[in-house]
């Protein structure tokens, strides 16, 4: 089965069998078959965090969960439901239709509501755990499903109990967000509150915030319609308080930003900028003019040329900074 249309970075690649699951009770009785269960599973959404470096031997399952609810909430909250399947930034802009805004930093962010939670995806100022209330995982151990609160998913910066060991099974088949009634702009984004200023915005509406997010991220991130990527392909590396001092003393401008626990977080697209990777290319493999975070597919790229493109700038930034980037996007 054909995976190229599967994956924002348009990677050509096959997986030997295929499903595409419209309800839980479909997932249940699919994995309850035991020839099904035992192959090894690949769960994709959108695909916009995959890089997928060869055929997949064993089972995709394309999750393409449909439908959005308003649920009771309480007296401080708004809750609202998503299957997993949903477009994400359909989800939030319906969000902000209902009047219920909270999400809409996170407009125009690739991927599916089930994958959000997987790496805590975040952007200008927020993240997925900020308004996460809870989900439903079908748990192919038990065959049950479960549901789990925002301390069982142990979120962290582009990380949850998805991306480890003791949770990678669980499949997401829907998620809740909890948004706040008492609604302000949250603009701690040193780039998103100069761009809503410059627009004379001084009370601006989640609409306003949207829409100015939708402009920032289509100025400096590649569209996968036109340009296959899958968003930062690096993460930001988060190193000691001492370690930034030293780097300081010898690179000056370095851009960072210090944690709430005291550790510094380094802008890895900063990095490999400064090791003069913006814009090359190995192979069809390229660094996003634009924005160094961002590796693309120049036409015809496979998995292995990606690779050895980010190799290539793990070396450069690592010999550099002493800094090991970590990439953000799955690779199978
Ligand atoms: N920078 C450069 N050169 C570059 C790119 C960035 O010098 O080519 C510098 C910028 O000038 C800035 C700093 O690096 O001082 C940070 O850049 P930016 O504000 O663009 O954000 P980022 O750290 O590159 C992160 C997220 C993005 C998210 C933005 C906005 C990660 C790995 N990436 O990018 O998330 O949209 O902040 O919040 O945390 C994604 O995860 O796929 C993603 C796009």
């Amino acid at each position: 089965f054909p995976l190229t249309s599967l994956n924002t970075f348009g990677i050509a690649a096959h997986a030997s069998a295929y499903l595409r699951v419209e309800s839980g009770a479909q997932l249940q009785a699919a994995l309850a078959d035991p020839e099904l269960a035992a192959m090894p599973r690949l769960v994709l959404g959108g695909g916009s965090n995959l890089l997928l470096t060869g055929d997949f031997n064993g089972l995709v399952l394309h999750i393409a969960l449909q439908g959005k609810d308003v649920l009771a909430g309480t007296d401080t909250h708004h809750h609202v439901r998503a299957a997993a399947g949903e477009n994400w930034h359909g989800f939030v802009q319906w969000t902000i239709e209902q009047g219920m805004p909270g999400l809409e930093n996170l407009s125009l962010i690739p991927g599916t509501v089930g994958a959000a939670p997987i790496q805590n995806i975040g952007a200008y100022g927020a993240e997925t755990k900020d308004y996460f209330h809870s989900l439903t995982a079908f748990d192919p151990a038990t065959g049950q499903f479960v549901t789990m609160d925002r301390e069982a998913c142990r979120f962290a910066y582009r990380d949850s109990i998805f991306k480890q060991q003791a949770g990678k099974q669980l499949i997401i088949v829907d998620v809740t967000f909890a948004l706040p009634k008492a609604w302000t702009p949250n603009l701690r984004y040193a780039e998103l509150a100069q761009a809503v200023a410059a627009q004379g915005l001084t009370a601006p509406t989640a609409r306003d915030v949207a829409d100015t997010v939708i402009a920032v991220r289509r100025r400096k991130l590649p569209d996968p319609a036109d340009i296959g990527n899958a968003g930062s392909f690096f993460k930001n590396p988060v190193v000691t308080a001492d370690a930034c001092e030293r780097l300081l003393t010898q690179f000056p401008a370095l851009v960072h930003h210090r944690q709430a626990d005291g550790t510094e977080k380094l802008a890895a697209g900063w990095l490999i900028d400064q090791c003069g990777w913006k814009g090359r290319a190995l192979g069809n493999a390229g660094v996003y003019e634009k924005q160094a975070l961002v590796l693309v597919n120049r036409g015809g790229a496979t998995g292995a040329e990606v690779q050895a493109l980010a190799r290539a700038i793990q070396a450069d930034v690592q010999a550099r900074y002493g800094v090991l980037l970590e990439p953000e996007p799955v690779f199978v």
